[in-house]
């Protein structure tokens, strides 16, 4: 199990790292409790941590009664996650932590290549298969048509054929279908394959943004900061290919009220996509009435790992 953490190395004798004379003592024993952590990766992001988490509490000079609640907060994230609701990844992405590691582990090669933003908490793996051009609205779902033309190309601008295209968006109702009873399963998700061209194209509505859930914890954080719960709306793609670096993204609608102030801080420059709203001329469809939207969006993989995220929610 790769995320876990490796515990084959059992304790041997300890020579004692000593009693604590005093609060200023705290960290560098427990520092040293910790210094013989065979594993050097897990040695040094725990000893940053155990760093970090101390000096944040002297800082604040954090009451006991605060870290009572900040037990009891952990711990109810916990509670509130299950098969359908991931609100760990919701904290993360509510302090901008998701986006922070996002940033940092992508982009780094700079210019070409798509800026990633964060999973989220909604991805569901297995997505039914999807035809090119056909549509993944699976049940009556209100909204505007949009037809999308997805161009996956290589930092050397060729196309990239075979990529298998994940593609989930939530309802105009604000909610995904997993959220949602009055929506058929897999609603508003789809898979798809680009061609030889590297394209892809399928139909949908036009996404409106959504509360992200706040009957947990996370909720309860953002009403007692007056925040509001919104992001604005996208489309959340997922490029994967063997010898390419798997690619997470989203795709904003710009004219969103919330564009600048994601809840969860997941809008950058570059994945503002161009919607462009036609109210006449040839509908694609003859079943289209006016107004409908076109997205035509590029996407550059880099070479890299294929590495397909572990789902948040079943
Ligand atoms: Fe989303």
């Amino acid at each position: 199990m790769g995320h876990r953490i490796d515990q084959t190395s059992p304790a041997s004798q300890y020579s004692g790292y000593g009693v604590i004379e005093d609060v200023d003592r705290v960290t560098d024993l427990v520092l040293r409790a910790m210094s013989r952590t065979p594993n050097a990766r897990l040695r040094e992001i725990m000893k940053s941590f155990v760093r970090h988490l101390h000096a944040f509490a002297r800082e604040v000079q954090l009451a006991e009664a605060e870290y009572d609640v900040a037990i009891d907060f952990l711990n109810r994230i916990g509670k509130a996650t299950n098969d359908a609701h991931n609100e760990g990844i919701l904290f993360a992405d509510a302090v901008g932590f998701s986006t922070l590691v996002c940033l940092l582990n992508n982009g780094a090669h700079s210019a070409p290549q798509t800026a990633a933003a964060l999973l989220g908490p909604f991805w569901r793996d297995n997505a039914p298969l999807t035809p090119d051009g056909a549509s993944i609205v699976r049940s009556p779902t209100p909204g505007p048509a949009l037809f999308v033309t997805g161009h996956i190309r290589d930092p050397q601008d060729r196309p990239i054929p075979a990529v298998d295209v994940d593609i989930w968006h939530s309802s105009p109702v604000g909610l995904y279908e997993n959220q949602d009873p009055n929506q058929a399963e897999m609603n508003l998700r789809g898979r798809l394959h680009t061609g030889e061209d590297g394209v892809f194209h399928f139909r949908s509505v036009k996404p409106a943004g959504y509360p992200v859930p706040t009957n947990g914890p996370v909720g309860e954080l953002l009403r007692g900061q007056f925040r509001e719960p919104y992001r604005p709306a996208h489309l959340h793609v997922m490029g994967y290919k063997p010898s390419y670096k798997t690619l997470i993204t989203q795709v904003f609608v710009p004219d969103d009220p919330f564009i600048e102030k994601d809840v969860v801080f997941g809008v950058t420059r570059k994945l503002i996509g161009d919607y462009r709203r036609h109210d006449d001329g040839e509908p694609p469809s003859p079943d289209v009435t006016p107004p409908w939207y076109t997205l035509d969006y590029t996407f550059v993989l880099e070479p890299g790992e294929a590495k397909r995220p572990v789902p948040p929610i079943k």
